[in-house]
């Protein structure tokens, strides 16, 4: 009996010399359970006189109080350093510097689009879309290109199906847009078309836009002007002039091939016309009326020469080291 205060401050040393909460519970297994110090102390007390084994029994008593108290309080410290660790471990500096978060940038064909309808806004054109997968009758019968004509066979055409195409031009937009809209009226509209053509200058999706003024009075001088204005703006290059060839599409009459001034030379930018009498004929649309002139310029030639790109394939292969030049 003498020793249990001994027993308790072995008790107590043992506890907190662990450091594992396994060993925690072996050491109160040692002292605490059915064979350990403790118990072999109550067996002692039937070896007492009777009076005196109240007593003892009280001090056996207070030994194990004071035991499981240490184990407690040792239980809570490990819980609290294990908890401290794991912090520790879990840390987050938010005062770190990030890995930096690279933003977005819009493709040279869009800024090239965007630019161009921010000029022909600027003066009183709307854009106008359609859909990209047409019908035959708006992508050529429509437009004057009646079904054995020769110039289906210039358009190197994707079929869909016996009714269905993809638009090899954006031209059918001005049908959609004359029949829903009557004159006067300016438009350019910008978009996809697909012809059967890849190799170093040629993509089979390639972008267009399409200009229409159709009014009482409009004349092929306004055409020329309109155009060379818009050039210059758009190149930033009051020198820049055009030039028109005679040339031929079934929907414009008088045709022309629009060249600009570039260098000691001249680049051809697209086609353009009179809109023939025979297209305002399938909108309903009165001719001896109404006139207008209409224009088709590549986007992709634009955009190549605004910013300076030399291979047109660059556009497509959705390199993101070319493409991040333009953020
Ligand atoms: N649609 C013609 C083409 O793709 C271009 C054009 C548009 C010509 C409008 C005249 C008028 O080649």
């Amino acid at each position: 009996m003498d020793n249990l205060d001994k027993i308790v401050e072995e008790a107590c040393q043992a506890f907190a010399a662990v450091t594992q909460a396994a060993d925690l519970e072996q050491a109160k297994t040692r002292y605490l359970g059915k064979s350990g110090i403790l118990t072999a102390q109550m067996k002692l007390l039937g070896g007492l006189p009777a009076a005196d084994r109240p007593a003892a029994g009280s001090r056996i008593n207070q030994a194990r109080d004071a035991i499981s108290h240490a184990l407690e309080s040792r239980r809570q410290s490990l819980r609290a350093e294990a908890l401290a660790l794991q912090l520790a471990a879990e840390a987050l500096d938010v005062g770190l510097p990030g890995r930096g978060i690279a933003t977005g940038g819009l493709h040279p064909v869009t800024l090239a689009r965007e630019r161009i309808e921010a000029l022909f806004a600027s003066i009183g054109f709307s854009v106008a879309e359609g859909p990209e997968i047409e019908t035959d009758f708006y992508n050529f019968t429509a437009l004057n290109i009646p079904q054995d004509h020769p110039a289906r066979a210039m358009h190197d055409t994707f079929y869909v199906d016996e009714q269905h195409l993809l638009r090899t031009h954006t031209s059918p937009v001005q049908i959609h847009y004359l029949e829903d809209h009557p004159p006067p009226l300016r438009i350019i509209a910008p978009g996809r078309v697909y012809r059967v053509d890849s190799d170093a200058t040629h993509s089979p999706m390639f972008h267009q836009i399409e200009g229409l003024w159709v009014d009482e009075t409009i004349s092929f001088a306004h055409l020329k002007g309109i155009v060379q204005t818009f050039l210059q703006q758009f190149f930033e290059r009051d020198d820049l002039t055009v030039r028109f060839r005679p040339s031929f599409f079934p929907f414009t009459e008088p045709s022309a091939e629009m060249d600009m001034s570039w260098g000691d030379g001249w680049l051809e930018i697209g086609g353009c016309g009179m809109v023939h009498p025979a297209v305002l004929k399938h909108v309903n649309i009165d001719s001896e009326q109404y006139q207008g002139f209409a224009f088709g310029m590549g986007l992709e030639r634009l955009a190549m020469l605004r910013y300076g790109v030399t291979d047109l394939r660059a556009f497509f292969a959705g390199d993101l080291r070319f493409l991040k030049q333009f953020n």
